[in-house]
C-alpha cells in the first residue's frame, strides 16, 4: 500500500495508481489461493489460524518472519478454512478462481448471500453443480441414492460442512476489549466460540437473499407456516412490546415464500458495538464506528467512537446532506421513520450513544472448509438428538416423530 500513490487522470480527478515498482511487475501470476488469502483469511480461518497439514498454506501469518508483519487478531467470523487439512478442493490445490470465475478483473461472489457486500458479477453464480451433478453420490453402494434423494431439498454445504475451525467467533464484545500482550494493543473480547451445532452452526432455510443485518430469508417448502426465521434473543428495552410475531406474518412470510429455500448450515455471529441511540428501530440501530488507533492504544471504546466523529469526513457522512441523499430511506429499511442526523454532534458529546449486542444473532454463509469425512450421515440429523431443531425448522409433530426415527432400521 506505501508504493501507491494518488496521480491525477486525464478526467483531471484524483485516483490512486499502482504499485509500479520492478519487484511489483514481475510478481504478476493468475492469482493462487494464497494470494486471496491474504485477505481473506482474516474471516475464513483467522489471522493466527495455522493449517496442521501445511503450515505455511496461509502466507500472511506472523509468525513466520514474514516480511508483511499484520496484526494477529485472534477470532475469525466465519471459521472455515481454505487450507489442505479443511478443505477437499485446497488439498487438490485449486484456485479460487476456478469456482470464483473471472471477466477481467471482475471475480463471480455468486447469486447467495446473507452480507452487503459488492458483488462484481451479479448474475455470475458461483456454485458446487458447476462441477459436480446435482445427485453427484456414487461410490456407497447402499447410502449414495438416499443421499442424492436429500440434494432437492438440502444445499451441500449442510452435510459438507459438518464442523467450524475452533477460533471462530460467535459473541463479540466490542465494548470491553482486552489487552494482548503480543502485539500490545487492546483487542475485541470474543467472549464465545463454536464449532459445531451447540452454537456456532445454525441450520436455516433459504432462498439465497438475506435482510442487510445478516438474515437468510427462507421458509420450510412443506408450506405449513410454522418456520421463521426472525426471532430476536437480545431484544431492546424500548422494543420489549413491539409485535415480531405479527410483523413476520404481515411482512416477511410472502417474502420469504417468493423464492424456493433449501436448508443450509450457516455461522452465528453477533457483535456489541457502539449504537446510536437517536437511530434504533426494533431490528437493530446505526452502528458508530471506532477510531482504531484510540481503540487499540487506550481500549476505551468511548474515547475511539467519540474521536472517529472528529474526523471531517463523518460531518459528510452522518450530516444533513447524508440524511436526504440516504440515510432516510436506510433507516426505513429498518422500519424506523427517518434518520436523525444530530448523531454527529451527540457521539462527539459522548451523547445518547451505548453498546449493545443486536437483536438477532446474524446467520452468515459459509462454503468453504469443505470435507467429505466427517459429513454428516443419516443419524447426524434423524435422531431425537441430532443437528437439526426439527420444531425449529417448521415441521409439524407428526413429522417430527417420523423424521427422528432411524430411517437404516
Ligand atoms: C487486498 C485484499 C484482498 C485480496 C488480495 C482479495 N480480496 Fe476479495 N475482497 C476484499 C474485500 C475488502 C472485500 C469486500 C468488498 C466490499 O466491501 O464490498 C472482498 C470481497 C470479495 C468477494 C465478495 C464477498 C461477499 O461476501 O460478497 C469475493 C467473492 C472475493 N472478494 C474473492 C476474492 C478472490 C477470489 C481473490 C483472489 C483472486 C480475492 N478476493 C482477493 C479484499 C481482498
Ligand atoms: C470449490 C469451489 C470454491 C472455491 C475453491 C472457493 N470458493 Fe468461495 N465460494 C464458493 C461458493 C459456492 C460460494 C457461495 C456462492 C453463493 O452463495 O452464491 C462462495 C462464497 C465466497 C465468499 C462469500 C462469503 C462466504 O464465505 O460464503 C467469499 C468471500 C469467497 N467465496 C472467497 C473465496 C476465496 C478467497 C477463495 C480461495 C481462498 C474461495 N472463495 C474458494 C465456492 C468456492
Ligand atoms: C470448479 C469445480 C468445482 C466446484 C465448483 C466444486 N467442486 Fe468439489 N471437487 C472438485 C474437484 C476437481 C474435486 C477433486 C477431484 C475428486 O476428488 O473428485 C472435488 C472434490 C470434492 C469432494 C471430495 C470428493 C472425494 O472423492 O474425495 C467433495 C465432497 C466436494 N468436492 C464437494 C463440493 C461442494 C460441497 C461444492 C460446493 C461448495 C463443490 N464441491 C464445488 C471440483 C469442484
Ligand atoms: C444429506 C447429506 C448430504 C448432502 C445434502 C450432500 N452430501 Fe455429498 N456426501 C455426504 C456424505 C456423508 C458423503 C461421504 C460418503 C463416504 O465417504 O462414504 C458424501 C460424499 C460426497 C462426494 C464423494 C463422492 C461419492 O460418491 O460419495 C462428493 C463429490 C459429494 N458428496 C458432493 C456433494 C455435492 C456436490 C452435494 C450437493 C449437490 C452434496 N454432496 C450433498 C452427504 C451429503
Ligand atoms: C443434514 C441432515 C440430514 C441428513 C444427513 C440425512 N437426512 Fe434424511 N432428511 C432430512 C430432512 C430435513 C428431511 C425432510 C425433507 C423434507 O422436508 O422434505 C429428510 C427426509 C428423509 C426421508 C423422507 C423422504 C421423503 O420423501 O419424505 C428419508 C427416508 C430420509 N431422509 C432418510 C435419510 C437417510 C437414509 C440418510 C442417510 C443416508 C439421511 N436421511 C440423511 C435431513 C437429513
Amino acid at each position: 500500500m506505501n508504493k501507491k500513490q494518488v496521480v491525477v487522470g486525464a478526467d483531471g480527478r484524483g485516483r490512486w495508481d499502482q504499485d509500479r515498482s520492478m519487484l511489483a511487475a514481475l510478481s504478476i501470476v493468475t492469482p493462487t489461493a494464497k494470494t486471496c488469502l491474504r485477505c481473506h483469511q482474516h474471516n475464513f480461518g483467522g489471522d493466527i489460524f495455522i493449517d496442521e497439514l501445511d503450515s505455511l498454506f496461509m502466507q500472511s501469518q506472523w509468525n513466520l518472519g514474514d516480511t508483511r508483519p499484520r496484526i494477529a487478531h485472534p477470532g475469525s467470523k466465519r471459521g472455515t478454512p481454505y487450507s489442505p487439512t479443511w478443505d477437499v478442493h485446497a488439498a487438490q490445490n485449486m484456485a479460487c478462481i476456478e469456482c470464483h470465475t473471472t471477466q477481467g478483473h471482475f471475480i463471480a461472489k455468486g447469486t447467495h448471500t446473507t452480507t452487503m457486500m459488492a458483488n462484481d458479477l451479479p448474475d455470475v453464480e458461483v456454485k458446487c453443480e458447476k462441477c459436480h451433478s446435482a445427485e453427484p453420490h456414487e461410490d456407497d453402494p447402499e447410502l449414495a441414492d438416499l443421499y442424492n434423494m436429500h440434494t432437492g431439498r438440502i444445499a451441500c454445504v449442510t452435510c459438507h460442512i459438518p464442523t467450524l475451525q475452533a477460533d471462530n467467533a460467535t459473541m463479540r464484545d466490542f465494548d470491553s476489549p482486552l489487552f494482548e500482550e503480543h502485539p500490545g494493543i487492546y483487542v475485541y473480547d470474543d467472549l464465545e466460540k463454536g464449532v459445531d451445532a451447540e452454537r456456532g452452526i445454525m441450520y436455516r432455510w433459504w432462498n439465497g437473499d438475506g435482510t442487510f443485518l445478516g438474515n437468510p430469508i427462507g421458509d420450510n417448502p412443506n408450506g405449513r407456516n410454522l418456520y421463521s426465521f426472525y426471532k430476536p434473543e437480545h431484544v431492546w428495552p424500548e422494543y420489549q412490546d413491539f409485535d415480531y410475531e405479527g410483523w413476520y406474518e404481515r411482512v416477511m412470510r410472502p417474502i420469504a415464500k417468493q423464492k424456493p429455500s433449501k436448508l443450509y448450515a450457516m455461522k452465528r455471529f453477533n457483535g456489541k458495538q457502539h449504537i446510536d441511540l437517536a437511530n434504533i428501530s426494533p431490528f437493530g440501530g446505526m452502528y458508530v464506528p471506532y477510531n482504531l488507533p484510540t481503540y487499540y492504544t487506550t481500549g476505551d471504546p468511548d474515547q475511539a467512537a467519540a474521536r472517529e466523529m472528529e474526523k471531517s469526513m463523518m460531518e459528510m457522512m452522518y450530516g444533513k446532506l447524508f440524511k436526504f441523499y440516504l440515510m432516510d430511506k436506510f433507516m426505513s429499511f429498518m422500519g424506523a421513520d427517518g434518520w436523525n442526523a444530530d448523531v454527529y454532534e451527540d457521539v462527539k458529546a459522548l451523547k445518547n450513544v451505548e453498546a449493545r449486542w443486536i437483536p438477532m444473532d446474524a446467520s452468515l454463509e459459509v462454503s468453504h472448509a469443505i470435507r467429505r469425512e466427517g459429513s454428516l450421515t443419516c443419524t447426524d440429523c434423524h435422531s431425537p438428538d441430532g443437528v437439526l431443531d426439527w420444531k425449529e425448522l417448521g415441521y409439524s409433530d407428526a413429522d417430527i416423530e417420523m423424521y427422528q426415527q432411524n430411517p437404516l432400521e
